[in-house]
């Protein structure tokens, strides 16, 4: 009997500033939130990821903390915090935060407080150095928008470390006062009822910085002391770590003890979503498979979080220059949709041309695919994008609920929102919204609510084992398999127009009662399985067996 929750979960990103507005200031707020939770209720999700919930100067998005014990007043109360956390335990739903522990704010009062005195408490919570390290213009993860990793601060009179903006000082993990206080951060959280966390940056949280090292060693074994401790504080919680290492990286992530896993439960599976995404520019699924091939076998506990879009650029960099070009070519071919060199900046529906199909298949492959699915707010509905707001906030902009002005976001004037809606175009809030698509049993909405209950009927998928099904298939299909102890799954997705018949004959053997459970459209019965039909862009969910 497995008890792991997080294996089974469907998991919502939410920001609550561009979610829903309660008090018409402009600003989504967690009252706002709290009056949807019947909504994602009814939609499936288990599992609620809060982008930074914390008061923040705001020029990261809330990724540039300035206190670690408390919400964004913008957003309400610590009240209204655990009111949060009653009402969406009361549905079924856990929520986690982001934990964003390998910088602060430079307006924390840790860093004024560091960068003011030598003989502050706070100086070695942070990394200094006395003169220009050499090695100051690497590893800027925004490049272009970011000049150098080492600042120089006049107050301080040294050079202090950020591997992001300059105005998001690194910690020092170095220092066995910083490593306390995250835990102290994770315990208060905890306690309050939050169910895990989301981990920023961790390869960066664990590298013991030293100036003129740009290649510094990490230290792994904080994550098994803080896996530790988190779990003895809550045995159910969970880490969810954002790690964009090499692939031969990854298992030291999870973590590894006699076969089970001790470090991350947890990791954004970036190689996947890379490959994801050039099988579908390319509408072939080679890479798919080779990725499924290649992937380090995980310790037991350990997962995958899978995704198609998230609140960031779609990071292409493990992609080769090449299969990047590709990539670009069909989903972002002009330069204001591309980012940092590496990404593209836009929503998957437009990325797709918003060719309801083809949506269709790309959320079909992410949810049938190994790991956890992770939806991002608005992808239930195929919301677009705003390349005229800069950088990643393209991508963040209010959740279009209905007709109704500012879409149905928030009463205030729109020219006060935090973020304007998208009002024009086919994406605009009057095509898509909530309020039409819940209405329409043939929107995207009801498909997802539809293919989000069909996922539960199918533990064995994202839990068991996701492996390639070599058999003879025309180009552009895939044929997956999901498998674990409750049964048997088999997956045909067409990735390209035409449409083709596939030969499952080999494995019908398998078959006890087979049947679709979710498909694109109607298919005659299944028969002998020696010719198998998915129309272009069709995919097809075949129950094969179930053990109970
Ligand atoms: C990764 C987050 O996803 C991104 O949005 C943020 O800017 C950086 N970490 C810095 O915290």
């Amino acid at each position: 009997m497995s008890d792991q929750w997080y294996k089974k979960a469907v998991v919502y990103c939410c920001d609550i500033d561009t979610f829903a507005d309660s008090n018409g200031d402009g600003v989504g707020d967690i009252q706002g939130l709290i009056g949807r939770l019947d909504y994602l209720s009814r939609l499936g999700i288990t599992c609620l990821w809060l982008n930074p919930i914390h008061p923040s100067p705001d020029r990261d998005d809330g990724y540039d903390v300035s206190d670690f014990y408390n919400v964004d007043p913008r957003f309400g109360t610590l009240g209204d915090f655990a009111e949060l956390l009653h009402q969406a335990g009361n549905r079924g739903i856990k929520v986690i935060i982001d934990l964003v522990v390998n910088h602060t704010s430079d307006q924390h009062p840790w860093f004024q407080s560091a960068r003011s005195s030598p003989d502050s408490p706070y100086r070695d919570w942070y990394v200094w150095a006395d003169s220009a390290p050499s090695d100051r213009h690497q590893g800027m993860v925004f490049p272009g928008e970011q000049g150098e990793t080492w600042s120089y601060d006049r107050t301080a009179k040294l050079w202090y470390y950020h591997r992001f903006y300059k105005f998001q000082p690194d910690l020092n993990i170095k220092n066995p006062a910083v490593r306390e206080e995250i835990k102290k951060i994770c315990a208060f959280w905890l306690q309050l009822g939050v169910a895990g966390f989301r981990m920023d940056a961790v390869p960066f949280i664990i590298e013991e910085t030293e100036p003129g090292n740009a290649n510094p060693p990490k230290d792994l074994d904080y994550l098994t002391d803080l896996r530790q401790f988190v779990q003895w504080r809550k045995g159910d919680a969970v880490l969810l770590a954002e790690a964009n290492v090499e692939p031969d990286e990854l298992v030291k992530f999870f973590g590894d003890a006699g076969g089970s896993n001790n470090r991350i439960h947890m990791l954004f599976d970036f190689m996947l979503n890379g490959q994801v995404m050039l099988a579908l520019a390319r509408q072939n699924p080679e890479s798919i498979i080779e990725a499924l091939r290649e992937t380090p076998k995980l310790p037991a506990g350990g997962q995958w979080a899978t995704f198609l879009r998230n609140h960031d650029e779609v990071d292409l960099s493990r992609l080769t220059a090449g299969q990047r070009e590709e990539v670009f070519a069909q989903f972002g071919p002009e330069p204001e949709m591309q980012l940092y060199g590496r990404g593209i900046r836009r929503r998957l529906a437009p990325m797709l041309g918003g060719d309801r199909r083809r949506l269709e298949l790309a959320y079909s492959l992410q949810f049938t695919l190994r790991g956890t699915p992770v939806l991002r707010y608005g992808e239930e509905i195929g919301m677009g994008d705003d390349l005229y707001l800069e950088g990643r906030d393209a991508i963040r902009t209010p959740m279009q609920w209905s007709l109704l002005e500012n879409a149905g976001f928030s009463t205030a004037d729109s020219g006060k929102l935090v973020r304007p809606v998208v009002d024009s175009g086919d994406y605009g809030y009057e095509k898509i919204n909530v309020t039409n698509q819940r209405q329409d049993p043939k929107s995207l909405l009801s498909w997802f609510e539809r293919m989000i209950r069909t996922l539960k009927e199918a533990p064995e998928i994202g839990a068991g084992s996701c492996v390639h099904v070599d058999v003879p298939v025309p180009e552009g299909v895939l044929v997956h398999r999901a498998e674990d102890s409750t049964g048997t799954m088999l997956f045909v997705h067409n990735l390209c127009t035409k449409d083709a018949v596939v030969d499952l004959s080999s494995v019908s053997a398998e078959a006890e009662f087979p049947n679709d459970i979710l498909a694109d459209r109607e298919y005659p019965d299944l028969g002998k399985f020696d010719q198998v039909p998915v129309a272009g862009y069709g995919y097809r969910w075949i129950r094969m067996r179930r053990c109970s």
